[in-house]
């Protein structure tokens, strides 16, 4: 069967990651969290004293891009990837809140998402990728042949992330929760490079009442028709 390459965009905490990976998943397709690699960025920039009173230094940061290394790893015993920073596995760091408040610091700067998007594309380019992010259907893979934008009401995406930190044992509140998807979504929508926006062949899902099992149905559907559909030329 052709394989094909699967563009997952919407706000965070949206339940992208649970649909990317259940797909990846059924179709023994490689899931890639593009949102970890500018996790890694701002991580990697934290740790290097590029961010000083929450103001990033992006002189520093463009001079030291050029040495700096993001990949994946992948367990077989867990089937889940860890991000690697400069062969370090930050994985669990990069989830924490503190990495979350200085992300967006980092993924307006047009250099970042060069080379980021870059990468992206040189993972795809065997096909066979299911890549979740915010402009992987208008950026990345313009070409992708399933394009699929969520969303979910902010109440609800806050309670899931929430409850998904809160399980790990991270100390946070509801409310900070709240203020850090509210800014974010600011940020992601109206920043001058790449900003989320839904692309034109894009399928909209609003999950906010679906179980994930009746969003993966869904989703699947839309797969399964255009991988019944003949390749374009
Ligand atoms: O999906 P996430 O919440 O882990 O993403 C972290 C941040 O990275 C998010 O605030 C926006 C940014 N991001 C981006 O700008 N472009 C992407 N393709 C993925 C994430």
């Amino acid at each position: 069967m052709r394989r094909i390459n699967i563009a997952i965009d919407g706000f965070s905490s949206c339940g992208k990651s649970t649909l990317a990976r259940q797909l990846a998943q059924h179709l023994g397709y490689t899931y890639i969290d593009s949102g970890a690699m500018y996790r890694a960025v701002a991580l990697y920039a934290m740790e290097h004293g590029l961010v000083k009173d929450g103001v990033l230094d992006r002189d520093g940061l463009l001079e030291r891009l050029g040495g700096l290394d993001i990949r994946f790893k992948h367990d077989p015993l867990t089937d889940r990837s860890a991000t690697m920073l400069n062969g370090r596995d930050v994985e669990h760091r990069i989830r924490s809140m503190d990495v979350s408040d200085h992300v967006t610091l980092v993924s307006p700067v047009p250099e970042v998402r060069a080379k980021l998007v870059q990468l992206q594309q040189r993972m795809g380019r065997e096909k066979g990728v299911v890549m979740d992010g915010r402009d992987i259907g208008t950026v990345v893979f313009p070409d992708a042949e399933v394009k699929l934008f969520m969303t979910a009401r902010p109440e609800v995406r806050a309670l899931r992330r929430y409850q998904e930190l809160r399980a790990k044992g991270a100390p946070v509140t509801l409310a900070e929760v709240e203020d850090n998807i509210r800014r974010r979504d600011l940020d992601d929508t109206t920043r001058k490079a790449d900003p989320l926006t839904q692309a034109a062949d894009a399928i909209g899902i609003d999950n906010s009442d679906l179980t994930a099992l009746e969003q993966f149905n869904l989703a699947l559907g839309h797969v399964v028709k255009v991988l019944g559909e003949p390749a374009e030329a």
